[in-house]
């Protein structure tokens, strides 16, 4: 898929003030600094559509972005982010599970996770609560660049090894993703466009 045009359309942090247009709604979720809005800039080829940052917790509110005037991109919070206040993390956890269970435009989430690292209960909580929810969802490996072939291989496994004992009868769909060197961004289009088709 060609990328003609990506456009802010707004933020909130109530999703019944979400864009109304029922036109099909892909969501990039993940732990805080995983890189989930530098994947969003990386997709549209747009070095500053969406706001990123080094310290974790940059992205607060739910961002809706349109693309090719046909579909929405959305930017989360990340969760499980140490320094924030407590209340601000139950108001964070209230409107991004909010947001899941509401939007019925919601074609399937992304969750982000962090190549480098072994698997984080955080994330596997999360993957099972999407999962009982009903919500679809891929799994994208983020910073690729940062490891060899051989570690992403290694560490996929272990993720894979890890799903599979744990809840998953098969490991989803999953991407492998570098913002900073282009990498998996046919690949994620294309699998949107796909799905748009269906
Ligand atoms: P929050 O909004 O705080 O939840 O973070 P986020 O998940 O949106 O992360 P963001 O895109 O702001 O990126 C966090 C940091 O990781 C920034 O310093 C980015 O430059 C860096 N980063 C993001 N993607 C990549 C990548 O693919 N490779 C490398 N090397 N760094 C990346
Ligand atoms: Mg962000």
């Amino acid at each position: 898929m060609k990328i003609k045009s990506a456009t802010f359309v707004m933020s909130n942090s109530d999703v019944a003030k979400c864009p109304k247009e029922p036109i099909p709604e892909y969501a990039f979720i993940g732990r805080s600094n995983v890189g989930k809005s530098s994947l969003i800039n990386m997709l549209t080829q747009r070095k500053s559509l969406a706001k990123t940052s080094g310290r974790p917790g940059k992205t607060q509110l739910i961002n809706h972005f349109k693309i090719n005037d046909e579909w929405f991109l959305v930017d989360l919070p990340g969760y499980g982010y140490a320094r924030v206040s407590k209340s601000q993390k139950k108001t964070f956890q209230k409107f991004i599970t909010n947001y899941f269970e509401k939007r019925l435009q919601l074609v399937s989430a992304f969750v982000l996770v962090d190549i480098r690292h072994e698997p984080q209960k955080i994330d596997m909580e999360f993957m099972q609560w999407l999962g009982e929810n009903g919500i679809p969802f891929s799994i994208i490996f983020t910073k690729a660049d940062k490891l060899k072939p051989n570690a992403i291989k290694q560490n996929i496994d272990i993720y894979k090894e890890k799903l599979l004992a744990d809840v998953w009868e098969e490991m989803p769909n999953y991407f492998i993703t570098s913002a900073s060197k282009d990498i998996g961004k046919e690949e994620l289009l294309d699998y949107i466009a796909q799905v748009n088709l269906e």
